[in-house]
């Protein structure tokens, strides 16, 4: 028998030390991005590539939010390195199960930091002859890029915080926050 119980004795929220995007304005948002994709790719053969895990939120509602006929795939990667830092150096835990290639393909991240994932994995499926290659993230921060990359639609620029909810984690955890949040530094180490 345990001693104590394996129980947080606290809440998820209060981790978080400001709500960066909430769940409103993330809904009216990918809202209005399943119309532009849609738009987008009238009438056109489409499948969509979610980057797991942190994509699996936006990637379901994004999908409900998308009017054209498309099917969905997933691809696993993994950056080496220490947790809240990109190292550059990516690799592929989880393949497509379909062949993409002479098919519309639009990747679906959550978050781009350095871009060193996207670029590799952008550099391994246009190898495999896609009619066309294109991405959609919920965020973007611009200033931690290190490699430049061609994002078609972004959800929300934010500033160089450390973000969690919506399916980003944090060791794991936060992933089910209904909101994005700013992660408080004392719960990573930080000032
Ligand atoms: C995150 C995120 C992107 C990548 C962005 O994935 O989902 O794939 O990092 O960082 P970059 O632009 O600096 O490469 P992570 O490796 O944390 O895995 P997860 O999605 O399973 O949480």
């Amino acid at each position: 028998m345990l001693d104590k119980p394996l129980v947080r004795r606290h809440s998820l929220d209060d981790d978080i030390s400001a709500i960066l995007v909430d769940e409103a304005t993330i809904r009216q948002r990918v809202l209005a991005l399943g119309e532009a994709i849609s738009a987008a790719y009238a009438g056109q053969d489409l499948v969509l590539v979610s980057v797991l895990k942190g994509s699996i939120i936006f990637m379901a509602d994004l999908v409900r939010a998308i009017t054209v006929p498309h099917e969905i795939d997933f691809m696993a990667t993994s950056s080496y390195g220490a947790a809240t830092n990109s190292s550059g150096v990516v690799r592929i835990l989880k393949d497509l199960n379909v062949s993409i290639q002479g098919r519309n393909i639009l990747v679906v991240e959550d978050i781009i930091d350095s871009g060193h994932t996207l670029s590799y994995l952008l550099r391994l499926l246009q190898e495999r002859q896609p009619a066309s290659l294109r991405i959609v993230t919920l965020l973007d921060k611009p200033e931690r890029r290190a490699v430049h990359i061609d994002v078609d639609w972004v959800g929300f620029a934010i500033p160089n915080e450390f973000v969690v909810g919506y399916g980003l984690d944090y060791n794991e955890l936060y992933r089910n926050l209904p909101y994005i949040g700013v992660l408080r530094p004392s719960v990573y180490g930080g000032e």
